[in-house]
């Protein structure tokens, strides 16, 4: 039986689709069963619908408060029978009440070599900091804003005359292998 995922995403959704495509594959072990986005106009929501998957917008401007958000999107993951989380890009913080039902179950790709630069504005830290590497993590979510326990890293070499734009498309690149690989290696 594959694994059920359902992918979080609030913007461009290329994750989501690095892993829909994985997904595609017949020995691939698991298969994209819900896109859950808070941003009613996400770009990913398009790519989603194009590839076939059922998407959700679980909107948090509709709600008082972030309990009353997450209990909305926890209905839909039971509905859809969720087995493992994937943050793909969201850019939502999960509170105790959503973190605590899905501990162990719920992954976030971060871009960045945790645990540096935690946070935003990933690529412009690194720079700034003269890295001489930089890359990307997948990591299990814990309460503390990316802190949970590293699963997998990639690291790429950061270029003498690189800006955060060209840093960041070659981290993305490393992303989109890296999740696949890692939700594989976990569903087996
Ligand atoms: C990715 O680089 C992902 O690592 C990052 O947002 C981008 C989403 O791209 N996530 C975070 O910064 C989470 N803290 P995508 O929507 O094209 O997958």
């Amino acid at each position: 039986m594959k694994t059920r995922l359902g992918i979080f995403i609030s913007g461009g959704g290329s994750n989501m689709q690095s892993i829909a495509k994985a997904c595609e594959q017949p020995n691939f072990p698991a298969q994209v069963s819900l896109v859950v986005s808070n941003i009613p106009d996400a770009r990913g929501l398009r790519f989603a619908k194009q590839l076939g998957l059922k998407t959700v917008i679980v909107d948090h401007q509709s709600f008082s408060t972030r309990k009353d958000f997450e209990q909305e999107i926890q209905k839909h993951l039971v509905k859809a029978k969720i087995e493992l989380v994937c943050l793909a890009g969201f850019m939502r913080i999960l509170s105790p009440f959503l973190v605590e039902k899905w501990q162990g179950k719920m992954l976030n790709i971060h871009p960045s070599l945790l645990p540096k630069f935690r946070g935003l504005n990933t690529h412009k830290r690194a720079l700034e900091a003269n890295e001489k590497t930089h890359g990307c993590s997948v990591h299990f979510v814990t309460v503390g804003l990316d802190e949970g326990p590293v699963i997998a890293q990639s690291t790429i070499p950061v270029l003498s005359d690189d800006t955060i734009q060209a840093l960041q498309a070659r981290v993305l690149i490393a992303e989109h292998i890296l999740y696949p690989q890692t939700i594989k290696q976990l569903c087996q």
